[in-house]
């Protein structure tokens, strides 16, 4: 957990959205695994998750809360950076190794070429330094607003970091990911080949 994230945990209803932290690990990525469609990254499997998550907690640009109920059972969650190309050049170097482990097992290796071509791919331009990197929501608990409440915990992080827009990536072919960013205020910016296959970005303006 990073100091930025020391923030009162927000109440609404019966949703409390709080900063996650590292002992959110294990649900987060079992809610990853089962509800984040169409990510290749995804594929690699609980170990590079892990690595990935962790390094991600220990980077100070990272910005990250869960949803969770009054029992604490977690409903969704938000991570993202507010110094992405810091952030990767952090978690990149952390995941390395869980990355090669994950590739050379029989799945993984369906995936190698999938990350060759990665190394060739263009990043969107123009830079961004706000990024918006990963937002699940549980499918039983969608259409109640906690994505919503995820992207305002997130944004106001991101206000209180002077953060004026920032960028999200979301697999083309994720119609309602899409219908859920347009909903919230983002525009279409552009399409790229990630991994082999396309990605829109959007952008929104965060309000002060
Ligand atoms: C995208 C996602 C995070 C939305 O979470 P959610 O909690 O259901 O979203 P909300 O309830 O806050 O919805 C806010 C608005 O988005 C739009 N929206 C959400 N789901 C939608 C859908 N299935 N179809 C059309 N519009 C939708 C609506 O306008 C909705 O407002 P409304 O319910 O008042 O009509 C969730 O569907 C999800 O986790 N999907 C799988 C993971 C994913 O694709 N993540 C994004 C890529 S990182």
């Amino acid at each position: 957990m990073t100091p930025a994230n020391l923030v009162t945990p927000v109440r609404e209803e019966d949703v409390i959205v709080r900063p996650m932290t590292t002992a959110d690990v294990g649900a987060i990525i079992d809610l990853q695994m089962a509800f984040l469609e169409g990510s290749i990254v995804t594929r690699l499997g609980k170990p590079f998750l892990a690595a990935f998550h962790h390094a991600a907690l220990g980077h100070p640009s990272t910005r990250a809360f869960v949803a969770t109920d009054a029992d604490g059972k977690l409903g969704g969650f938000a991570v993202a950076s507010v110094d992405v190309a810091a952030f990767n050049s952090h978690t990149k170097r952390r995941v390395l190794w869980p990355l090669v482990q994950a590739l050379l097992t029989p799945r993984g290796m369906r995936l190698m070429w999938r990350f060759a071509r990665s190394l060739v791919e263009p990043d969107p331009e123009p830079y961004m330094p706000a990024e918006l990197l990963l937002l699940v929501v549980d499918a039983r608990y969608r259409r109640r607003g906690l994505g919503q409440q995820l992207l305002a915990a997130i944004e106001q992080a991101f206000a209180r970091d002077g953060v004026s827009r920032y960028r999200v990536a979301v697999r083309s072919q994720l119609a309602v990911a899409r219908a859920f960013y347009l909903a919230t205020g983002f525009e279409a910016e552009q399409e790229l080949f990630v991994l082999g296959r396309p990605m829109t970005y959007l952008i929104k303006r965060v309000a002060r």
